[in-house]
């Protein structure tokens, strides 16, 4: 099956994403984390996406539709894609679904998970990721500890989009450009809402029994 997490920014999406893939053997596909890939590796389009990113802008759709297509086109993840964090606006939408349409596949379940703007800030200000395993704590709600983690100090870092003045800028674009599509995914009957407030595995337990469901 290929699924989305849709939400603000700090919903979780990425930090269900990584659970969900893992047990459910998908392959996350996280635009997000795909720019700025491009951005550590200081790449021509890094190059280019980098002040977009800063400012909490989208990056235009033509560069995340060609990520998508490269991704689509690949047998290995035939139906077993965990979109996280796109689509990000109509358009994406309707290109995506032009393009599985074109690989033989389709979305089975849009999860929205749904968290309001002070959450979503406290989040986002206390994200620290690991730049050596990829893991994602928050100082404030999810911290981090020797048994939780073992890497050295020193691959810990802030997100450059993570300070107070461009998540508001990031959350002003979720709300102008990315929740329309909601519309669209509610029209086709595949979207299904989830609360984001409360605890990373109770929401990881909430998804992971409708998944269950389905495949069954
Ligand atoms: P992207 O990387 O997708 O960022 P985002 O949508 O702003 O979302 P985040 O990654 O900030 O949040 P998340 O929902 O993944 O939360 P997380 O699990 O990390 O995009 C970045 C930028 O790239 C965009 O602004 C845009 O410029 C560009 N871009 C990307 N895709 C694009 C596209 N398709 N089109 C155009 N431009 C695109 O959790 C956040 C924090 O909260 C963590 O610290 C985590 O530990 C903690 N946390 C998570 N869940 C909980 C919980 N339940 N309780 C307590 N703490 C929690
Ligand atoms: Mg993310």
């Amino acid at each position: 099956m290929n699924i989305i997490l849709f939400g603000p920014p700090g919903a979780g999406k990425g930090t269900q994403a990584d659970q969900i893939a893992k047990n459910f053997n998908l392959h996350k596909v996280s635009t997000g984390d795909l720019l700025r890939n491009e951005i550590k590796n200081d790449t021509e389009l890094g190059i280019k996406i980098k002040s977009k990113i800063d400012n909490g802008k989208l990056v235009s759709d033509d560069i995340i539709i060609n990520l998508i297509d490269n991704i689509l086109c690949n047998k290995k993840y035939f139906n077993r894609l965990i979109f996280d964090g796109c689509p990000r606006n109509l358009i994406q939408a309707r290109e995506l679904n032009l393009l599985l349409k074109k690989y033989g596949q389709k979305i089975t379940l849009v999860f929205n998970i749904d968290v309001n703007k002070e959450i979503i800030i406290k989040r986002v200000l206390g994200r620290i990721v690991c730049t050596n395993c990829g893991i994602t704590f928050n100082k404030f709600l999810d911290p981090l500890n020797m048994n939780n983690h073992h890497c050295d100090k020193k691959y810990l870092k802030t997100r450059s989009d993570d300070n107070s003045d461009v998540i508001i800028n990031r959350f002003e674009t979720y709300v102008a450009q990315t929740l329309p599509i909601l519309e669209y995914y509610s029209k086709q009957k595949i979207l299904k809402k989830i609360d984001g407030t409360g605890q990373i595995n109770d929401i990881y337990a909430e998804i992971s029994s409708i998944m269950v469901s389905l495949e069954t």
